[in-house]
């Protein structure tokens, strides 16, 4: 995504001390345990699956959000309209990675019942990375798509042939289970590169690749920076006229159908921190439709068939949609999840200002010793201390920091 070298480092830190360290700040922010752990749960698969963008560094706009109102810590969906098969979900501002889930709950209990189940879930916290969603239906056999947009938030995104942002990143998603297989999972936001991801770059000054940014004189432009320093550039919509009329139709679906409102001056909060998100979910049980086996059949045939393309050059293996990010779980889970060090720092001062106590740590519960998010003798924060090594450690040289097996700071 993002070209040229950071003079940034980077953090590796192992994924259940990332989870531990999450699901903490989470709990002394006033989260219940519950809660914590689904908002740990949600960051730390999507930075396992490399979508950086939604990982653990969206927790210092989500904790800025809880402050000041704009998120609703432990709060649980209710629902505003139901008509068996179509049912509207009402987030409350609660956390996405709350309301989500449960809307999804519900979405998968009426599709089993009826067949399908169209899901508006409206005014919820930031839901992070939609595929989480389209995979809880997989994981009970159901096919799903879903439509999502963003409200409050200021805009981003330019529409095709604009100049100036309309709308943000819209993400698409569709997940296809398959038997005793993970399932094909195509999600993206309709912008040519999420905003996290240029959040990322922008943290590691570096430069992004040509052809995702316009400055504001709707220039083509590499530099993050755009996106937030005046005069504001935007993020072209991916796919030119398609890609830029997926968004708009992501916008109605999410944002009209569900009367969970769309992006425009109306819902735009004036200093723009907000992060609702709308999703228009329709979720299919595929034993409806006919045949379950020739369904399951027709997907790996068709899905082997795709497979089996002669790979162009300089590609290793044509991939199913899901197939990259189940790639980087696995070298992440076993490598460490990367962090920069900028994000690294985000974390450490989100760690302070929710006041981090060793009481608080998982890690403590779950008796590990390693990476303990405490205090120390002299009732200064050790996690906060030890989280700061690893920061000047990556600062000051050595990339990537690794774990050590004898020293209690070990992450
Ligand atoms: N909550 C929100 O408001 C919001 C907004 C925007 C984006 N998002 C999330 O951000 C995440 C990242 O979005 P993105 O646009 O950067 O994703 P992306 O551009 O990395 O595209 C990801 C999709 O493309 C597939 N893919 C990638 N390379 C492939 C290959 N070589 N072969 C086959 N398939 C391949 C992946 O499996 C995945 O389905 C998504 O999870 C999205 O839901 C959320």
């Amino acid at each position: 995504m993002a070209a040229g070298h950071s003079s940034v480092g980077e953090v590796r830190v192992k994924p259940d001390r990332l989870h531990a360290f999450a699901m903490a700040i989470c709990r002394a922010d006033g989260s219940s345990a519950e809660e914590a752990k689904l908002v740990a749960d949600h960051l730390v698969l999507a930075n396992l699956f490399g979508h950086d963008s939604h990982g653990v560094g969206m927790m210092p706009a989500y904790i800025q959000n809880t402050t000041t109102g704009r998120c609703v810590r432990n709060h649980h969906a209710k629902i505003s309209r139901d008509n068996g098969a179509v049912v509207v979900v009402d987030g409350g501002a609660g956390y996405g990675q709350v309301v989500a889930k449960e809307a999804m709950d519900i979405g998968i209990e009426r599709a089993k019942k009826h067949g399908v189940c169209v899901v508006g879930l409206v005014n919820a916290h930031h839901i992070g990375r939609i595929g989480h969603w389209a995979e809880q239906c997989a994981r009970a056999g159901l096919v799903s798509t879903h439509w999502v947009n963003v409200h409050g938030h200021k805009s981003l995104v330019a529409p095709f042939g604009g100049v100036e942002p309309r709308f943000t990143t819209n993400p698409y998603c569709t997940a296809i289970p398959r038997k005793g297989k993970e399932p094909i999972v195509l999600d993206f936001a309709t912008s040519q590169v999420a905003m996290g991801k240029v959040r990322v770059a922008n943290n590691k000054r570096v430069q992004m690749d040509p052809g995702l940014l316009i400055d504001a004189a709707g220039q083509p432009t590499t530099e993050p920076g755009v996106m937030y320093n005046p005069p504001f550039g935007a993020i072209l919509p991916f796919g030119l006229h398609k890609g830029g009329g997926l968004a708009v139709i992501c916008d109605l679906l999410a944002g009209a159908l569900t009367g969970g409102r769309t992006h425009s001056p109306r819902t735009i909060k004036k200093d723009g921190h907000d992060i609702i998100n709308n999703m228009l979910s329709v979720i299919i049980d595929p034993a409806a439709m006919g045949s379950t086996e020739l369904f399951e059949d027709e997907v790996e045939t068709f899905t082997n068939w795709v497979k089996s393309a002669r790979p162009q050059v300089g590609v290793a293996e044509v991939l199913a949609p899901g197939e990259p990010e189940r790639a980087r779980r696995a070298d992440r889970e076993k490598n460490g999840v990367p962090i920069d060090t900028a994000t690294w720092q985000q974390l450490i001062e989100v760690a302070r200002k929710v006041r981090l106590r060793h009481r608080d740590s998982p890690c403590r519960r779950r008796g590990v010793t390693g990476g303990t998010i405490g205090e120390d003798d002299h009732g200064k924060d050790e996690a906060l201390l030890l989280a700061g090594l690893a920061l000047r450690r990556a600062k000051s040289g050595s990339l990537r920091w690794r774990p050590s097996s004898t020293r209690r700071w070990r992450w």
